[in-house]
């Protein structure tokens, strides 16, 4: 076999073997294959794509590049969850205390922030003393007793996509739907869950912005968890705004505590309830979705998820006395109201931008050894659709200094717009792929 062949044949449209795709994924890993070669391989595959069978064997082949963590262990149904990302998005800090009390075992892997996105690991560090590094023997004994255990990600799982994502990075091949579905997957299948519900966002501030493409993601990574003998289904939900109305670490874990006290905003404890039922339902706890839902219901209002975060806080080095008494957490030292510079309604408020505003704040990283002040970012007193009179406060900031507030609300009212239209209303969940 010899990379030229390979590059030369996926130019013209052809197809790649399984031994081909293995050799050429191990190869490259180890460095036998070098950055040029692979990098106009990803370009063919970006023109020309790949089948459905291609791309299984490129996920499974990046998959096994390094570590497949074995759950066995663990008893039960061991459920992960995947965001594609987004601003706001807090999701698994509520989610999978949820599912976790209505009879799944989670034993995840996240991933830490970068740029103007969150990550899970960096908000749950944000309870004092919670360690993240735990020995794989931790994890394991937590997902079985408490029923949940979450860890950072290591860096032997799927070492293969860590190499090419870089190289993508830097040629322009990102956005290729079977290279998007394989990078994901692969680093699922590698964490070695039976059961993997994805939320695959849409909207401006989503990676793929439109409702097609987004689906068209979905569906293909839902194949590849079929195919790799996975329970799978995906959500697709909006991400043309934030979710919920806390951006920034520790802002982000009050909302998901008060959401687990019933008390969260109305649109992501309608994304929690939905990603919830569909676990329970996929990881055969419950044989309809009604059911499902209302067991998830019950988990948000009866205190027992609340209790379970508290028992993953405490199973991981943390301080449990924060989840119920959220006050204790250090603020920001200053509070700054952003105002409403017009009458009318709120017609659209750019993610990204948002997500920018709590990094200039400091709640986000802009490389990888970055510090992050888990106390700054942004309270959104009015959402789209939200009628607002001149004046009226539709953000807070949460600041460390007086420069960045001020720079931060200059950015924060430019991502806003208001219009005498009240605009139409977008849906929540676009779809649900089974
Ligand atoms: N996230 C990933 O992990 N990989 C991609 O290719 C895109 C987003």
């Amino acid at each position: 076999m010899n990379m030229y062949d390979l590059i030369q044949r996926k130019k013209t449209g052809g197809t790649l073997t399984k031994d081909e795709i293995y050799w050429m994924v191990n190869g490259f890993t180890k460095g036998e294959i070098p950055d040029y070669q692979m990098s106009a391989m990803m370009m063919a595959i970006y023109f020309k794509g790949m089948s459905r069978e291609e791309t299984l064997h490129l996920t499974m082949s990046m998959a096994q590049s390094g570590e497949m963590l074995d759950l066995s262990a663990i008893p039960g149904i061991k459920a992960d969850k995947h965001s594609t990302g987004g601003v706001g998005d807090k999701t698994s800090l509520a989610l999978l205390p949820l599912v976790s009390v209505c009879g799944l075992n989670i034993a995840k892997m996240s991933g830490r922030g970068l740029g103007h996105t969150g990550g899970t690991i960096d908000k749950l560090e944000s309870f004092p003393g919670f360690r993240t590094d735990i020995p794989i023997e931790t994890f394991e004994k937590n997902a079985s007793e408490i029923g949940i255990a979450l860890m950072g990600q290591t860096a032997e799982l799927a070492p293969a996509d860590k190499k090419l994502y870089a190289l993508r990075d830097v040629t322009a091949t990102v956005d290729q739907m079977s290279l998007i579905a394989s990078s994901i997957m692969s680093k699922k299948l590698a964490a070695g869950a039976d059961l993997i519900v994805l939320d695959v966002k849409t909207g401006s501030g989503a990676f793929m912005k439109s409702e097609e493409d987004s689906r068209a993601l979905a569906e293909e990574m839902v194949k590849i968890g079929k195919d790799a003998g996975r329970k799978c289904s995906a959500v697709i939900s909006d991400m043309d705004q934030p979710l919920g109305n806390a951006v920034g670490n520790i802002l982000e874990v009050k909302e998901a505590i008060a959401t687990l006290k019933g008390e969260g905003p109305e649109d992501f404890t309608k994304l929690c309830l939905t990603l919830g039922a569909q676990m329970l339902l996929k990881g055969g706890v419950t044989v309809s979705i009604d059911e499902a839902e209302m067991r998830v219901y019950a988990a948000m209002h009866d205190g027992s998820a609340l209790k379970r975060l508290a028992e993953l806080v405490e199973g991981q080095g943390g301080d449990p006395s924060y989840v119920f008494e959220p006050e204790k957490f250090e603020e920001a030292p200053l509070k700054v109201e952003v105002k409403a510079p017009a009458s009318g309604y709120i017609q659209r408020i750019l993610c990204d931008e948002v997500g920018l505003c709590s990094l200039m704040l400091g709640g986000g990283r802009r490389t990888k050894e970055d510090v992050i002040d888990l106390r700054v970012g942004l309270i959104l007193e009015k959402k789209v659709g939200d009628e607002v009179k001149a004046g009226d406060v539709i953000a807070v900031l949460h600041a460390a200094d007086e420069k960045s507030a001020e720079e931060a609300k200059k950015r924060y009212l430019a991502a806003v717009t208001i219009g005498e239209e009240k605009p139409e209303e977008r849906k929540l969940i676009h779809g649900i792929i089974e």
